[in-house]
């Protein structure tokens, strides 16, 4: 009989053995380490994580350590293009779920308990599915062309945000937090677009309701870590000792979101079955989408299958999506410009040329798409915030096929078997001084003139390197309508407005896979122009 004692050191001896020989037998012991620990457990980069210290850690890595670093035993870090991202993302990768031992970080976008969307679908089987039914409707040419996203954005700029920006002067002397306003901007025309106007937020014209969305949505930022990084302990731990790691409000603000996603639902399908529906009305992405899935359920002869919490999962994601990403890029492109008066004033200059222009009179008319699509300045402040402000600046996880690959550069390349976690940040590839120069700052300029430049030069900084959106079969299918209520949006303001700074304090980006400022405000006073 072995005595308690002799057990006791036994176990830690046994284990100390196995992490040895994992340890011994992993390829990824080969690929320098971001830290001593980092080949052993995987604890380290989730205190990392934690502590929200992740951006910097990477960074501070890559620098030292090159374009491909270990992060944990089963997780590594790729910061380049050829032998990284065009591998992992051009290349495929799936987000998990399918492959041995990979874990699906996405899963956590599934809305109402557990529906799968195109966000969160690991497989790729599953995903292009989904993803064929929606890109149509989401393309720049369809965008670019819809009378109805038109007619949309038209009610939303004249009947609603331009006149709000006007109310702040009576109260406010034409101070107010922007970021807030542009936030419902984006909520308000990406709902149009998917519901069509007479089923879509109002979030502009409701302060209330707007402040009672983004308390509810922002105030679950912080509880991530946890439910998407340990599911199944998360799980366990809510379940048998009975202790809530997300506190329990967060669940109950999630419902309450997929609730006002539903009746947004519902009331498109009411639309949808009318016999004359007003062109702004048209509820485009719900239209699609339930064509898409009800010719599915014929092939399935599933025929009274209830098609609305499958199309409210889909687009609650778009529109969490779509109005947080678009709104953080609007917030920084303001606070950009306010930092930059030249580029401002260059920027409204620019502006003065549109027909008819953005202004109260000419409403409901606005200048065409492709005409304010086509504008160089206004193009080159969008990119350039996107770039130095990506929304999604964090890892955006991957896993490794089944068979392994090889990551990194010809002359240094490293075996990864399959099932690891490997992953990109925008953040990190966009602040590549090589591709952009002074890379550490907000320079519209860079954009001007890309034909002057060299072939190569000009594919990696538009394409290559260029990462906002991310890239391959999972890239961003709304970019297009992002750009282009972005473009129309920051062209109402600028087309009447100035606009300077009263507070910026903490204004960086969290450290996060989303990234709001961090004090979630952006204080400005507007100064109406002499038009
Ligand atoms: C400035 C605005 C936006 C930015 C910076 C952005 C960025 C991104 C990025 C980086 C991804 C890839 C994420 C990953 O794989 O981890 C993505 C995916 C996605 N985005 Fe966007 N996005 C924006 C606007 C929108 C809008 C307006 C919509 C509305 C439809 C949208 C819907 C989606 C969806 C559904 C996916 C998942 C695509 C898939 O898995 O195939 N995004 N976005
Ligand atoms: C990430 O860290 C770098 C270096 O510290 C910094 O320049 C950059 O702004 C950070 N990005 C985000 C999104 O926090």
């Amino acid at each position: 009989m072995l005595s308690p004692t002799i057990l006791l050191l036994l176990i830690p001896l046994i284990l100390f053995t196995q992490t040895l020989v994992f340890y011994l037998r992993n390829p990824l012991r080969k690929i320098p380490a971001v830290h001593p620990l980092a080949p052993f457990t995987s604890l380290w980069i989730s205190w990392i994580r934690w502590r929200s210290y992740e951006n910097r850690t990477l960074k501070a890595a890559h620098e030292r350590l090159g374009p491909v670093v270990c992060l944990g035993p089963n997780e590594v870090s790729v910061n380049c293009v050829q032998g990284g991202i065009r591998d992992v993302y051009a290349g495929g990768y799936e987000k998990g779920g399918n492959v041995k031992g990979g874990f699906n970080w996405y899963a956590f976008f599934s809305n109402y308990g557990g529906v799968y969307n195109m966000f969160s679908t690991g497989g790729n089987k599953a995903h292009s599915a989904r993803k064929r039914m929606l890109s149509n409707v989401y393309s720049k040419s369809a965008v670019t062309a819809s009378p109805a996203l038109l007619a949309q954005t038209s009610s939303i700029l004249y009947d609603r945000f331009l006149p709000r920006l006007a109310s702040t002067f009576s109260k406010d002397s034409g101070v107010l937090n922007i970021y807030a306003l542009l936030s419902a901007a984006t909520m308000d025309i990406v709902t149009g677009y998917i519901f069509g106007l007479k089923s879509s937020s109002n979030l502009l014209d409701d302060p209330e309701q707007l402040e009672w969305f983004l308390d509810l949505y922002n105030s679950r930022r912080s509880f991530n870590f946890w439910p998407q990084e340990y599911p199944e302990l998360t799980a366990f731990v809510e379940k048998w000792v009975r202790y809530d790691i997300v506190p329990k409000w967060v669940g109950e603000a999630n419902s309450e979101i997929e609730k006002w996603t539903k009746d947004m639902c519902e009331s498109a399908a009411r639309v949808q079955q009318q016999s004359e529906v007003n062109v702004e009305d048209t509820p485009s992405v719900f239209r699609q989408l339930y064509a898409a899935l009800s010719k599915e359920m014929k092939k399935a002869s599933d025929e009274k299958a209830d098609l609305i919490p499958q199309i409210a999962s889909e687009v609650l994601d778009h529109l969490a999506a779509g109005f947080d990403t678009s709104g953080i890029t609007l917030a920084f492109m303001v606070h950009e410009l306010c930092c930059h008066p030249d580029a401002q004033s260059r920027l409204q200059k620019e502006l003065q040329t549109l027909i008819p222009p953005l202004v109260t009179l000419s409403s409901p008319g606005l200048p065409d798409p492709k005409t304010l699509d086509a504008l160089p300045f206004l193009h080159a402040v969008v990119w350039e915030t996107l770039r130095l402000h990506p929304a999604i600046p964090g890892p955006q996880p991957r896993v490794t096929p089944p068979q392994g690959c090889c990551l990194g550069s010809e002359s240094k390349a490293y075996y990864v078997p399959g099932g690891v976690r490997v992953s990109a940040s925008a953040g990190l590839l966009h602040l590549n001084d090589e591709v952009y120069d002074h890379a550490s700052e907000w320079r519209p300029e860079r954009w001007l003139d890309l034909e002057k430049l060299d072939e190569e030069k000009r594919r990696d900084m538009e394409s290559r390197w260029f990462w906002a959106f991310g890239s391959g079969g999972r890239m961003c299918v709304g970019s297009h309508l992002a750009v282009y209520q972005m473009k129309y949006i920051i062209a109402a303001l600028y087309s009447n407005y100035a606009t300077s700074i009263i507070d910026d304090t903490r204004i960086e980006q969290i450290d996060a896979y989303t990234a709001p400022p961090g004090s979630d405000k952006v204080m400005i006073r507007l100064q109406r122009l002499d038009i």
